[in-house]
């Protein structure tokens, strides 16, 4: 018993010990990026949003007018799918070695995933009107970041984006 006060004594330090080498590890996740923005913008998001934009409204052709939602659950499914990649796109540009700064670009990155968040339950629920309207939304904040950190884009011509 006499020897178990100090082994449970040690024990209790050790613990603690660990508990702040884990916080003060946690500070530094690890993590690799695959590429620069401009690859995270060419192979991840603009596919991703190309599939919500090209998933409601209609286009006329030859033949006349189509519309373009998806007619399957499995073809909602994918826009579903296609608009999560959006939203976890915003928190990739929020990771150093993406993010630029702590300001309109963290701002406009929050904006992107609840973009792709608004698309996503609109996906869900198989609702083509809402699906236009979000993804509007979704392209003001692609224009809105564009406007402030790409050179030589044009300015853009919808109102500024402002995040609710
Ligand atoms: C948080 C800021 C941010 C958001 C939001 C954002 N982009 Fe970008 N985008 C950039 C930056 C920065 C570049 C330029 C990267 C470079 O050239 O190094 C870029 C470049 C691009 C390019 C390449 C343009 C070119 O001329 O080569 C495409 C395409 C693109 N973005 C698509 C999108 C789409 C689609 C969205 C919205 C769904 C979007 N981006 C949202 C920051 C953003």
């Amino acid at each position: 018993m006499n020897r178990l006060i100090p082994t449970l004594f040690v024990f209790a330090f050790l613990l603690t010990a660990c508990g702040q080498q884990e916080s003060a590890e946690g500070t530094g996740i690890p993590f690799k990026p695959t590429g620069d923005a401009l690859h995270l913008m060419h192979f991840v998001l603009e596919p991703a949003a190309d599939k919500i934009w090209d998933s409601a409204g209609q286009i006329i052709t030859a033949e006349g007018t189509r519309d373009l939602r998806p007619t399957t659950d499995e073809g909602w499914l994918a826009v579903e799918q296609s608009a999560t990649v959006v939203a976890e796109t915003g928190n990739l540009l929020l990771m150093p070695g993406y993010a630029r700064d702590e300001g309109d670009w963290r701002e406009l990155s929050l904006a992107l995933i609840d973009a792709g968040l608004r698309a996503k339950a609109a996906a869900a629920a198989q609702d083509a009107e809402q699906l236009f309207d979000d993804g509007g939304h979704l392209y003001r904040v692609c224009v809105s970041c564009h406007s402030v950190y790409v050179q030589g884009l044009p300015a853009p011509t919808t109102t500024p984006l402002r995040v609710e």
